[in-house]
């Protein structure tokens, strides 16, 4: 009892050492997080069963973080929630050094496909005045919508505001500055629609 009150006060501490919240997330959700994870405001986070979190950096303030089932979280990724939300859905699966503030709120669907490298920013600068250096202009932050069965190349940047609709792909390398409709893949600076994925299987579907 002594020892489960300990550990409890230490995970509370901010930041707790990192092996100590590591076991109390796994032991409490069931589920995989690294030991060398640096994790702050854990109490904050959800963790669904058989989620696999790698070495990375979470950073759950806000209303926290919600991660679902048999999600993995690779090496090096950063998840900040920046006052917001981020909440990733069923069998999510985010690659290395992917970047994500969720200051507008962040929602990943079941089975969405994040690459390397890509950023999920839900905030942007205010610089509409040119007398006012931007950094004191303030943010604005919409949110970002990702639906489920989406897969985002390696590299892309989505930007705030956007939401890109169920089995989208996004080319890697792009920039995403307009939403995607179902089913669409989209790729280049910025995104073009390259073509829809139903064309596909309505040849398919012609063809047998
Ligand atoms: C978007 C993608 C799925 C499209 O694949 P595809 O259907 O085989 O596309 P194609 O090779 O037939 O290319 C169609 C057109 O889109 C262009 N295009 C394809 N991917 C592009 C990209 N990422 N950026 C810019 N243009 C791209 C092609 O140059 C081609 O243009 P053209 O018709 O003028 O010659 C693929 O190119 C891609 O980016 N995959 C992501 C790979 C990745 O990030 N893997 C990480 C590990 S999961």
């Amino acid at each position: 009892m002594r020892l489960i009150k300990y550990v409890v006060n230490l995970v509370k501490r901010s930041p707790a050492p990192s092996f100590i919240v590591a076991i109390f997330l796994s032991l409490r959700w069931k589920c995989r997080v690294s030991l060398a994870a640096r994790i702050f405001y854990p109490s904050n986070i959800v963790v669904g069963k058989g989620s696999r979190i790698g070495r990375c950096h979470i950073i759950a303030n806000g209303t926290g973080l919600t991660i679902g089932c048999n999600v993995s979280i690779s090496d090096n990724v950063i998840l900040d929630v920046h006052h917001g939300s981020i909440n990733l859905h069923d069998n999510v699966a985010i690659g290395p050094f992917v970047v994500m503030y969720g200051e507008g709120g962040v929602s990943i669907g079941d089975y969405t496909m994040i690459a390397t490298h890509s950023t999920i920013v839900a905030t942007s600068h205010v610089f509409e005045s040119t007398r006012i250096p931007m950094k004191l202009q303030g943010t604005i932050a919409k949110g970002i919508a990702i639906a489920d069965d989406v897969w985002i190349g390696a590299h892309a940047v989505i930007q705030d505001g956007i939401s890109i609709d169920t089995g989208a792909i996004i080319g890697s390398g792009s920039i995403v500055t307009r939403s995607v409709p179902e089913y669409t893949i989209v790729a280049g600076v910025p995104a073009k629609v390259i073509r829809s994925r139903k064309d596909a299987c309505a040849v398919e579907a012609t063809v047998k």
